[in-house]
């Protein structure tokens, strides 16, 4: 159990250097593997669910060298059979991606995950790359998945759901097989897997409205390096922080602002929220320093288009909404459910204890900050979700009596130093 104690009255200051974006270096581990030559990647993000990644790719026969600073994969597009199960431990973007990659590689593949990943659906990813001609087994729509990979042709899907997941995994499909590979998504979601073929030389195109992509398949990979942006979503529960922390005023430099990952920045504006951004010069995704001074907020109202943007952030617009001066509705935001845990039903329980105003809808929540009464139950829990356990914990600085936190741990999953770069924000020790 970790306590969690209320910020300083003088609030948050100072500035902190989030980590690596996690989608990024899963991406650049896994392009990197694909590539001929040598791929550098720094400001790789050393956490749990990237390092699962790493490990399983050294068990496909990449070498890969491995430091804080630095990780060096030495490519040559061509993998061998891991005599082990890969355990993806609780890694749902490495497993599915991973999924389309092994589906053209020639044998046999067997991925497995922690209890939380095996409860995960994974048929939205092996039909499509079943239809594509792989082999791929799953046990009533979950891991373990047994993948043999076989000669691949291409496809033209329509994404049913709104993921980024999905949609890299039919790409890294395509990329291998024959014809080409055409993608349309409804609603835009993250890009960097496009954004990283094209550095790492490949064609593709995307249409004018971005919801259209095609990829010849057969096309090499040419080692590049990459350089990680820091991840708006560790950043987002700094700037969530600062916000509802009264007298605060911080800095986070080097954050990714690549638009299809700001609906938080953009939330938080609307809410009232004060974010300035400075765009930095970047080869690769977009970058900025952001600087948020706290503020009042207002209510908001959020529909499906404005989800995929803001994924993995609901949890701190759940807990932002808390503070605001109204009543806000989340809808559209059904995936939520299957995520590390079903987030509506956690973000609700855990922000209930607080005393917040909250009910659950099927696709979201209304919650009504007006009504915030004291503290009912000071034991939060994580559920073992990475998310759910640092929103608790920026909870906890505005909370009326200090937390206790169950299974902080699951932090590691995403950002291992979350707690120490608070506190540090706390104490204004990087002023
Ligand atoms: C991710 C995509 C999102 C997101 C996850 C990372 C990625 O999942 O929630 O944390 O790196 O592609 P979905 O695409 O399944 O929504």
């Amino acid at each position: 159990m970790t306590v969690l104690t209320a910020a300083p009255a003088t609030g948050l200051h100072g500035h902190v250097r989030v980590p690596g974006d996690k989608s990024i270096s899963h991406r650049a581990l896994m392009l990197g593997a694909l590539a001929k030559g040598t791929t550098t990647i720094t400001n790789f993000l050393s956490s749990a669910d990237c390092l699962s990644t790493l490990e399983a790719l050294r068990a496909l026969g990449v070498p890969i060298t491995y430091t804080e600073q630095q990780v060096t994969v030495h490519g040559g597009g061509r993998l061998k059979p891991a005599h082990v199960a890969l355990n993806m431990n609780n890694a749902g973007t490495a497993t599915r991606l991973l999924m389309g990659l092994l589906a053209a590689q020639p044998f046999t593949s067997c991925l497995v995950g922690d209890a939380s990943l095996s409860k995960r659906p994974m048929r939205r990813v092996s039909q499509p790359l079943a239809a594509m001609g792989a082999a791929i087994d799953l046990d009533a729509g979950h891991l373990p998945a047994v993948i043999t990979g076989r000669p691949l042709k291409a496809i033209d899907y329509t994404l049913p759901v709104a993921s980024a997941q999905v949609k890299s995994a039919i790409l890294l499909a395509g990329l291998q097989a024959a014809g080409t590979t055409i993608v349309r998504e409804a609603l835009p979601t993250r890009d960097h897997t496009e954004r990283m073929l094209k550095a790492f030389g490949v064609r593709l195109t995307v249409s004018a409205d971005r919801q259209t992509i095609a990829l010849p398949g057969g096309q090499p990979l040419i080692a590049t390096p990459v350089a990680v942006p820091g991840d708006m979503s560790s950043a987002a529960f700094f700037i969530a922080a600062a916000t509802i922390v009264p007298n605060s005023h911080i800095r986070l430099p080097q954050v990714g602002i690549n638009p299809t990952r700001t609906g938080f920045l953009q939330i938080v504006r609307r809410m009232g929220g004060n974010i300035k951004v400075t765009p930095l010069e970047s080869a690769g995704e977009p970058l900025a320093d952001l600087e948020v001074t706290d503020t009042k907020l207002q209510p908001i109202d959020l529909a499906a288009a404005d989800i995929p943007a803001v994924i993995d952030e609901l949890p701190l617009v759940a807990l932002l909404a808390a503070h605001a001066n109204g009543v806000s509705h989340i809808h559209g935001a059904e995936e939520l459910r299957v995520k590390e845990t079903d987030r509506i039903q956690t973000i609700v329980s855990e922000l209930r204890k607080l005393g917040v105003a909250i009910e659950a809808y099927a696709d979201g929540f209304v919650i009504d900050g007006r009504k915030t009464s004291p503290i009912t139950d000071a034991h939060v829990d994580s559920h073992g979700d990475h998310r759910i356990a640092m929103m608790l914990a920026v909870a906890a600085l505005v909370a009326d009596a200090p937390l206790e936190l169950h299974d902080a741990a699951a932090m590691t999953v995403s950002y291992p130093d979350f707690l120490t770069d608070l506190e540090r924000l706390c104490k204004g020790d990087l002023r």
